[in-house]
């Protein structure tokens, strides 16, 4: 069966339950059957049945949050063979010698696969190899310093042999390959160097614990894009906002993959915008509320200017869709039973400078944030339609004299209000690894931290389903 290789985003536990989910949807079903901390492996029950699957994948690439690149799998080399043609120790010379000649004929074969034509073509390539772990001795002193300079000296060996008029290869900075810092190149490299093109390709190779994955970039991210519209829209607060690829993450785990521009979602604590705007970017129909009439201001005008920048047709009467409802009002505001999901950041208390003391942390989360979190799910719940579902973000506080975050029991609050939680990783689904940073402890897990390191306010993402 045709395999594919999705390259996972930084919180690459968020990108492999974003990517599960959408498997588990009706247009893209398939499974994820073998992952690394930087790639998924996947297979698709259907997808390539359909003459038009290169489309859909373009779709998929664009429906996703937390995926980087798409490549075609052309062949596959057991950890066994890698490890000893790249030993640590380099001691059996001839072995060594036997197993690279066999990684050199699989070259040969992919090569052709991997371009369209190659005799009298001028050719470019750029190797990228996703380790199993970026901090692996094997990957920083052996990958990244042997690996790589055989691929790229072997790959345009190889396309000169087959008739190539040049082979040309993107070359990493020197410095990065000696001291084991090395990251293949981003979406915007592949754009920029034009390597979707039939005589140009980003090459990967993806490592995980069963071996290597060779392959060829088919589909990329376009950040430029999404850094364009949350960075140059008129109305946004550095501090606060949520990033652009957590709320297409978080749209998602909606479940919605079907009849996009009929779903009607919303966000209570629309703020700015930032999940109004790629709601909208992503297809779905969107509307919003925020306490405070300057932020639905700000949410309208972005919503304006962002729809005049791609040069699509305003919103008609957008003052209906954003309006300014303090949550405890929100079924007042809003039919009941209407929206076909919630995707929402809400207040998750002040921007701290300092860790507060567990004391003042305690008072916030009681008397400020819990009864804010219990008024969402009486409320989600009278104007979501049912088995539709919300996403969420909720705080966890890092305070300064206590080595436990503070939390909310989200979850009890969602069920007392008939909600059901959503795991966003199942583990049966996804194959375990041995390594134990790769391993999930719960067979379910319900909830994935996104946090920077040192962060005092971390986001923490949950699902529910109203019952
Ligand atoms: C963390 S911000 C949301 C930021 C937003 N995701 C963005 O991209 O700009 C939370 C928002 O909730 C609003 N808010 C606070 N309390 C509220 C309440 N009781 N009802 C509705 N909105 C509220 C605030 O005005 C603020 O705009």
């Amino acid at each position: 069966m045709e395999q594919f290789l999705f390259v996972l985003g930084r919180n690459w536990k968020l990108s492999l339950s974003e990517l599960d989910i959408c498997l588990r949807s009706t247009p893209f079903k398939g499974k994820i059957v073998d992952y690394s901390s930087n790639i998924a492996i996947v297979e698709f029950d259907e997808l390539l049945n359909d003459e038009f699957y290169v489309d859909k994948l373009e779709i998929l690439q664009y429906y996703l949050g937390g995926i980087q690149k798409i490549a075609k799998i052309s062949d596959f080399i057991s950890f066994l063979t890698l490890k000893k043609s790249f030993p640590i120790k380099a001691i059996r010379y001839n072995e060594i010698k036997k197993e690279r000649q066999k990684i050199k004929e699989i070259l040969n074969t992919i090569l052709d696969d991997i371009f369209p034509n190659i005799k009298n073509e001028n050719i470019f390539f750029a190797t990228s190899i996703y380790p199993n772990l970026y901090d692996d001795v094997y990957y920083k002193e052996v990958i990244i310093k042997h690996f790589l300079p055989f691929l790229n000296t072997g790959i345009s060996k190889i396309l000169k042999e087959k008739g190539a008029t040049k082979a040309l290869y993107y070359k990493y900075p020197q410095k990065n390959i000696d001291s084991g810092n090395l990251n293949p190149i981003f979406p915007h490299h592949v754009i920029k160097y034009q390597l979707l093109k039939p005589h140009r390709a980003e090459i990967i190779f993806g490592i995980t614990e069963e071996g290597i994955y060779l392959g060829r970039t088919f589909t990329t991210d376009d950040p430029n894009f999404k850094k364009k519209i949350d960075e140059e829209r008129p109305k946004r607060e550095f501090k606060s906002a949520i990033s652009p690829k957590l709320s297409i993450i978080m749209l998602n785990f909606l479940n919605l993959f079907k009849n996009r521009k009929e779903k009607k979602i919303l966000d209570p604590f629309v703020g700015n915008g930032t999940i109004a705007l790629f709601g909208l970017i992503e297809d779905f129909q969107m509307y919003g509320s925020d306490i405070k009439k300057k932020k639905v201001l700000n949410t309208i005008q972005n919503i304006k200017w962002a729809l005049n920048e791609l040069e699509l047709p305003q919103i008609p009467n957008i003052d209906q869709k954003f309006k300014v409802v303090d949550i405890k009002n929100l079924s007042k505001e809003f039919k009941e039973e209407f929206f076909d999901g919630i995707v929402t950041e809400p207040d998750l208390g002040p921007f701290f400078k300092e860790r507060p003391y567990y004391t003042d942390g305690i008072e916030l989360v009681e008397t400020r944030l819990q009864p804010l979190y219990e008024n969402i799910f009486k409320q989600a719940y009278k104007v979501l339609k049912s088995k539709s579902r919300i996403c969420l973000v909720a705080p966890v506080i890092s305070v300064l004299d206590d080595s436990h975050d503070l939390r909310m029991e989200i979850e009890a609050m969602a069920i007392n209000n008939n909600f059901k939680p959503i795991p966003l990783i199942t583990a049966k689904r996804i194959i375990n690894k041995s390594n134990r940073i790769l391993q999930f402890n719960k067979s379910k897990i319900f909830s994935i931290m996104d946090a920077k390191k040192g962060q005092i306010i971390k986001r923490k993402l949950y699902l529910f389903e109203k019952e």
